[in-house]
């Protein structure tokens, strides 16, 4: 069974990650319209992940006994100034999301609710995942810095960043 703050508080995670998932596609949308294919690639698979990430807690939210609220979105930012806004916004929104699931994780605790504690390790190993990703990203473009032709080969890395994670999910 989920208390009423859990349960509102595990619909406030749904909108959370379809947030996300529509923040992300509108990266992808922008790297692709100029160019940045490797990135695009990489926010296109970030776009889904989001949305796999909300319909596991769609779908556990109403098999506990709740109701999952399908949330209406924000409109997603579509402009960036670079690369370094991009993926700047990127660990902001990760680092969001985490700070959402850690309060959540606090709450689980508070109510001793070890089901949905339990159900939530999931969310914590992803999200430390996501955020080391980002901040090893944002250290290569910094290191890259306005190069342009750096920020080709970064571009082409990204691809071989997205390629490879693709090979390893397929083999697991
Ligand atoms: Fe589901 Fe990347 O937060």
């Amino acid at each position: 069974m989920l208390s009423e703050t859990i349960e509102n508080a595990l619909n406030k995670q749904i909108k959370l990650e379809a947030n996300a998932c529509m923040r992300y596609l509108a990266m992808a949308t922008w790297a692709e319209v100029i160019g940045y294919n490797g990135v695009a690639g990489f926010f296109y698979k970030q776009s889904d992940e989001e949305r796999i990430h909300m319909l596991k807690l769609v779908k556990f939210v109403n098999e506990r006994g709740g109701t999952a609220e399908i949330p209406s979105l924000e409109a997603p930012k579509s402009t960036y100034k670079d690369l370094h806004e991009l993926f700047g916004n990127f660990l902001e929104s990760e680092e969001a999301v985490t700070e959402s699931i850690n309060h959540l994780v606090f709450q689980t605790l508070e109510e001793k609710n070890y089901t949905v504690h339990n159900f939530l390790q999931w969310y914590v190993a992803e999200q430390a995942e996501e955020e080391a990703l980002a901040r090893t990203i944002l250290d290569k473009l910094k290191i890259i810095g306005d190069d342009k032709s750096g920020t080709y080969l970064f571009d082409k890395d990204i691809e071989g960043i997205v390629a490879q994670t693709e090979l390893n999910e397929a083999q697991e």
